[in-house]
């Protein structure tokens, strides 16, 4: 896309990102709320991103596999065999036992089949192998032009720049940039992302991006209350846990 290209086009509804799947209605980050998601009326689903002991990307958010699967310990001291050994769905309810920590590669196949694009966060600091591991399964997947690959990792992001050109990028920030703007054009960035309660006390900057061509995506907004003072104040995208009811709530206005 040119650059502005991901801007919204004035009257035309919000962007819909879901939060690592339809992750108020299904296990997080697993191929079951991936397809909630997609059934829906999602348009893209944001998942996390790292690698395991033997470098596979694997989609988990947090940096251990307590808290989401039966298992116990950091991803990057858990080899593929095992992670693919785990259950990721028990947790949140028995009607998803037995879903798995999917790896990037069943994850993009998953969404190259059934449909669906990806806002692929890399979470965590990655080195440059680890980020082309990233680019080759994009690209093996034939999925270039159906990924936004996002971060809080500056270098990430530089790494991705650097190795796939194509690829558009978002920084994700909790806080604002004194200059937002100026960190967008020296990263080369699509999109800057930032926390709702950051861009609320600065609206001003979503205007001074989109002169920039950046769009400006939120997270994580949950309420309709929410959605209508961030879709007036003319940002692009939000990512939120609700996915379904952001779609429903977009085509209703
Ligand atoms: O996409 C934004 C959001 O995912 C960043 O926070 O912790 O959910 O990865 P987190
Ligand atoms: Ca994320």
């Amino acid at each position: 896309l040119a650059p502005g290209g991901w801007l919204r086009p004035a009257g035309s509804p919000l962007t819909v990102f879901a939060h690592r799947g339809a992750s108020s209605a299904a296990p997080e980050n697993t191929l079951d709320s991936d397809e909630i998601a997609r059934r829906g009326g999602a348009e893209w689903i944001e998942n996390d991103v790292q690698p395991s002991k033997d470098g596979v990307p694997y989609v988990l958010h947090d940096d251990t596999v307590d808290r989401t699967t039966n298992g116990k310990g950091r991803i990057r001291d858990l080899t593929a065999a095992q992670l693919d050994a785990l259950d990721a769905g028990s947790w949140f309810g028995p009607t998803y036992a037995g879903a798995r920590v999917p790896s990037l590669a069943a994850q993009l196949e998953d969404l190259r089949t059934r449909g669906g694009n990806l806002l692929l966060e890399i979470k965590g600091a990655h080195t440059r192998d680890e980020v082309a591991r990233i680019v080759k399964e994009i690209r093996d997947h034939g999925m270039t032009g159906r990924v936004f690959v996002q971060s809080f990792e500056v270098d990430a992001l530089r790494y991705t720049r650097e190795l796939a050109p194509e690829l558009p990028l978002g920084l994700l920030r909790g806080g604002l940039d004194a200059d937002p703007v100026a960190i967008s054009k020296e990263l080369g960035l699509s999109a800057y992302n930032p926390a709702d309660g950051a861009l609320a006390a600065r609206l001003g900057v979503v205007k001074d991006l989109h002169a920039a061509g950046v769009a400006v995506n939120v997270w994580t907004v949950d309420s309709a209350a929410r959605w209508k003072a961030l879709e007036a104040a003319g940002v692009d995208g939000i990512i939120t846990n609700r996915p379904a009811e952001l779609a429903g709530w977009n085509s209703a206005w």
